[in-house]
């Protein structure tokens, strides 16, 4: 898919499934190298982030097999232990490869991941967090990290951030560590959880899940075993800012809606009538979206993630709302998008001060980074005319079937073959 095309202001109406967790599943693959065997993984998204993990472990040697949404590692046979550069341009989690490896093998290297568009993004705390567990890490001037460990063992850490990536890789070369280990300041992300669920599923000891403070006792062996991924709550809040956006009823199902509580606190401030049910969560909106102020914040707080989609929805509230982005520093490139469709916004450092307009106008617009995009068809679900979204690559990253899923609520949208959305970008001036 190169490009999507929306025509907006048609109410969403009906149920979709919600596919698996991106963010939960990446580790959960890492965490099966820790394993001489194999180990199943269900409701697994079909996104290019999962394709390119399974390169990864293939070029390894372990064996991937994907049929539908399940996914079978076999990790039997582990023959290297870097992860080559070109995986790490194009998926900067596979940093958590670290810390599995030298827990499988006691050596890894891979390559300092570099900034992204939503932010620098350093690793100083992974790092540090395996260097409290023994391994010896150097870093090159062509930017390979190379780590080895004769022998992992199990310390304290304590982390001055709850950075999601440092403590799962924390979590996975402790979990093979000898002795005991206590992560002071962990994450609490979903995705955590899951990820200590899985270990613990493989053989891994682990106590304190989801809170502050959490310990984990290495052992020698892991079993085979199978865990199914959640529901991707991030798609959740992508989907139900669609229909915010467009107006409508819908009911996702297949996702925790107590994960997402943090999010639907602000979306009911902002109109919507959010039901909860043990299979899904239901959404409905029969006005335009009212203006909120709103804070990202790690776990519990208004996930980073969805900041995008809240612009979008800001930009076609019925007054003036502001989005303080604390996790990331540079994640509104977005807004210069936005703008383009008509919305007003300001920024300000990370600071967004946002004046709605209803409707937006469609224009061609490009995909600036995975949740950006998707926010993108946020907004062209409120706007008036076609909207064009160029840069599908970075949506495809982590939405199995954007177009297909809101298609079926009722959308008018349709994936552009590559040769009419070249022709949108050279009607619209950027060739
Ligand atoms: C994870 O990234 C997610 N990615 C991100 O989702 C998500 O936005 C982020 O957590 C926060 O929730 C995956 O799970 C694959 P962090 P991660 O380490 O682990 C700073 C998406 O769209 N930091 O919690 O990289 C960092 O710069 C993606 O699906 C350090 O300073 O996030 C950032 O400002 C985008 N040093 C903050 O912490 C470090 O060593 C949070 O980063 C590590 C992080």
């Amino acid at each position: 898919m190169s490009g999507i095309e929306i025509e907006g202001l048609r109410p969403l109406n009906g149920d979709v499934r919600i596919q698996g967790s991106k963010n939960a599943v990446l580790p959960m693959m890492a965490a099966a190298v820790l394993h001489r065997g194999t180990t199943v993984l269900e409701n697994v998204p079909r996104i290019q982030d999962v394709f390119c993990m399974t390169d990864i472990l293939t070029s390894m040697g372990c064996r991937c097999r994907m049929d539908g949404h399940r996914l079978e590692i076999d990790a039997r046979t582990v023959s290297r232990v870097a992860v080559p550069r070109e995986y790490v341009a194009s998926m900067r989690s596979s940093i958590v490869l670290l810390g599995a490896l030298l827990g499988r093998t006691g050596e890894a290297a891979t390559y300092y991941p570099g900034g992204c568009s939503i932010g620098s993004r350093p690793i100083d705390l992974h790092l540090y967090g395996l260097e409290r567990l023994g391994a010896e890490i150097a870093g090159q001037e062509d930017g390979r990290i190379a780590a080895r460990a004769d022998k992992l063992t199990g310390g304290r850490i304590r982390f001055p951030y709850p950075s999601v990536g440092a403590t799962e890789n924390v979590l996975l070369a402790a979990a093979a560590a000898r002795g005991t280990t206590v992560i002071e300041g962990a994450a609490r992300e979903p995705e955590i959880v899951s990820l200590c669920r899985m270990l613990s599923g493989m053989g891994a000891k682990i106590s304190g899940i989801g809170e502050e403070t959490v310990t984990v006792e290495g052992v020698n062996e892991f079993h085979d075993s199978e865990y199914a991924a959640p529901g991707d709550r991030i798609v959740t809040g992508t989907y139900m800012s669609c229909v915010m956006a467009a107006g409508g009823r819908a009911f996702l199902r297949g996702t925790d809606a107590v994960q997402l509580r943090g999010v639907t606190r602000v979306l009911r401030r902002m109109g919507a009538e959010i039901e909860e049910a043990p299979s899904g969560i239901r959404v409905g909106m029969a006005r335009r979206p009212g203006p909120v102020k709103v804070r990202t914040a790690p776990y519990p707080g208004f996930p980073t993630d969805l900041q995008s989609p809240m612009l979008s929805l800001l930009s076609v509230s019925d007054g003036c709302g502001q989005v303080l982005e604390t996790v990331f520093e540079g994640r509104f490139a977005t807004a210069v998008q936005l703008r383009r469709m008509g919305a007003c916004i300001d920024i300000e450092g990370n600071k967004a001060e946002v004046r709605g307009i209803y409707p937006l106008r469609g224009a061609c617009v490009t995909a600036p980074d995975l949740r950006g995009g998707a926010a993108l068809a946020v907004a062209g679900l409120a706007a008036e005319g076609k909207t064009r979204i160029g840069g599908c690559a970075h949506i495809l990253r982590g939405y199995e079937d954007i177009c297909g899923d809101l298609k079926s609520l009722g959308a008018r949208i349709r994936q552009l073959p590559e040769a009419e959305e070249a022709a949108g970008e050279r009607a619209d001036g950027r060739g």
